[in-house]
């Protein structure tokens, strides 16, 4: 396939707008604001494009759940957090491509009739930040943004918003809260962000290489980009490939190719000759797939029929040197640390996963802690927390005992007892005649 959202990689210059203005740049922009903003999201609902960020939700839908009569303002929110393990596909974008990120975000914005619209990037991530505030600057001048762009009457100002860098503020509910200044709790929905979001405003949040798509959509058709993939999995997709692999990177590639081809042809294969042993198809709060497992087509509809997800796109590979129950200790750590504890089925859920975890590691495993980790993972996933961060470690975590449930057991068999912590004697303990105890 030929390159679409990684066309500028490799293009010397290719962050500046000149550069950008010559490969065709702007000209979606250009023609949207013609096409008024109905057709816009008519054009993009018939592309059947579906969000990058990690829930396939159908881009054109959400944009349409905008209240139409809504008489205060409305926002639309790009979502640069890029947090999710294994995931690195929107800064090659923002890397290579800003102006396409800026484009797409115009072009959103004029859909759903918002003037005001951010780009919300993690804080570590300076240099993406920066290239961004570049771009907008220089759309700006050119009078793609601002007070009455190229003279149609609509005005758009972006704004490039920094998080302090917490997982948790890549979930849209938490992330609005962040933009508006506040600790990045997320939000019990309904009411949903299209309807109620930041600001208590209208908002649409959508991911960076969703946005990137926009502006192909409205230059070369609908049609086209659903000839891109199969059936309601359509378009380019990026996937960014870590681990045991002798190339990894990010590869642009059609949605629906399987995971054979993109680790053994595109990453290169298995690192030193070794057998692949399992993957991470979408980040690492995707269900586990096994080897047996590659075949699978790389789409929404495929990983979920395969009881997994696409979600970010960051297919890490293990390969037959990696002890899973290490794997599982891992992940449990990381969402451990990053659950944001407002709910306590995921706090207390990641915090006993990660204990116990640790202790099979340590070797102290004990015979009952499969069951007690699928119990955990049971309770802790499925609605039964305000955000999904309850169900990103449990899915991966009970995939993983289930699948790899004898490599748990052998840890187990070959465990030695927990040493009995000493009580402490506590000084209060004892008789208490003054409370008749
Ligand atoms: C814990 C958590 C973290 C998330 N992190 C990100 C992220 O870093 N980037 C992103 O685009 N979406 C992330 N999402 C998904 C967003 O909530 C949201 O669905 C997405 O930005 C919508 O964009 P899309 O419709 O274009 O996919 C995360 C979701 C959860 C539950």
């Amino acid at each position: 396939m030929e390159p679409v959202l990684l066309r500028a990689r490799g293009v010397p210059d290719s962050r500046s707008i000149a550069t950008y203005l010559a490969a065709g740049g702007y000209e979606g922009w250009k023609k949207a604001l013609g096409m008024g903003p109905d057709a816009v999201t008519k054009e993009v609902l018939d592309s059947e494009l579906r969000g990058r960020g990690g829930a396939g939700f159908p881009t054109g839908r959400k944009w349409s759940f905008v209240p139409k009569d809504h008489p205060g303002p409305r926002y639309l929110v790009c979502n640069a957090d890029e947090s999710e393990p294994g995931t690195f596909k929107d800064r090659e974008i923002i890397e290579y491509d800003p102006h396409q990120v800026v484009e797409g975000v115009a072009i959103a914005s004029f859909a759903i009739k918002a003037n005001t619209a951010y780009i919300y990037i993690r804080g570590e991530f300076v240099r993406w930040a920066r290239i961004l505030e570049d771009a907008i600057a220089e759309a700006r001048q050119r009078g793609f943004l601002g007070k009455n762009v190229m003279g149609s009457g609509f005005d758009l100002d972006v704004w490039v918003h920094r998080g302090a860098g917490a997982y948790i503020c890549g979930e849209e509910t938490a992330l609005l809260e962040s933009i508006e200044g506040k600790r990045g709790f997320p939000r019990l929905k309904p009411p949903f962000p299209a309807v109620v979001g930041v600001f208590g405003q209208p908002t649409v949040i959508n991911n960076v290489e969703t946005l990137a798509c926009v502006p192909h959509i409205i230059v070369r058709g609908a049609a086209w980009f659903a000839s891109i993939g199969r059936p309601k999995n359509t378009g380019p997709k990026l996937f960014c490939v870590s681990g045991h692999v002798n190339r990894p990177g990010v590869f642009e590639l059609p949605l629906g190719v399987t995971f054979r081809e993109i680790i053994e042809e595109h990453a290169g294969g298995v690192r030193g000759g070794r057998q692949l042993k399992a993957f991470f198809p979408g980040g690492s709060s995707a269900p586990i797939l096994t080897a047996a497992e590659v075949d699978t087509m790389a789409d929404f509809d495929a990983c979920a029929a395969a009881g997994t997800m696409l979600g970010s796109g960051g297919i890490i590979v293990f390969d037959d040197t990696v002890d899973m129950v290490d794997v599982a200790d891992n992940v449990a750590h990381f969402y451990a640390h990053e659950s944001c504890g407002q709910c306590t089925p995921c706090r207390e859920g990641s915090d006993w996963c990660m204990d116990i975890l640790d202790r099979i590691v340590a070797g102290h495993g004990r015979p009952a802690d499969p069951d007690t980790l699928l119990r955990i993972c049971r309770f802790s996933s499925a609605g039964m927390t305000i955000c999904p961060l309850g169900d990103a470690f449990a899915l991966p975590i009970s995939s993983i005992v289930n699948k790899y449930r004898s490599e748990f057991e052998r840890r187990i068999a070959s465990a030695t007892p927990l040493p009995q912590k000493k009580q402490p004697v506590l000084p209060w303990a004892g008789p208490c005649p003054g409370f008749g105890i």
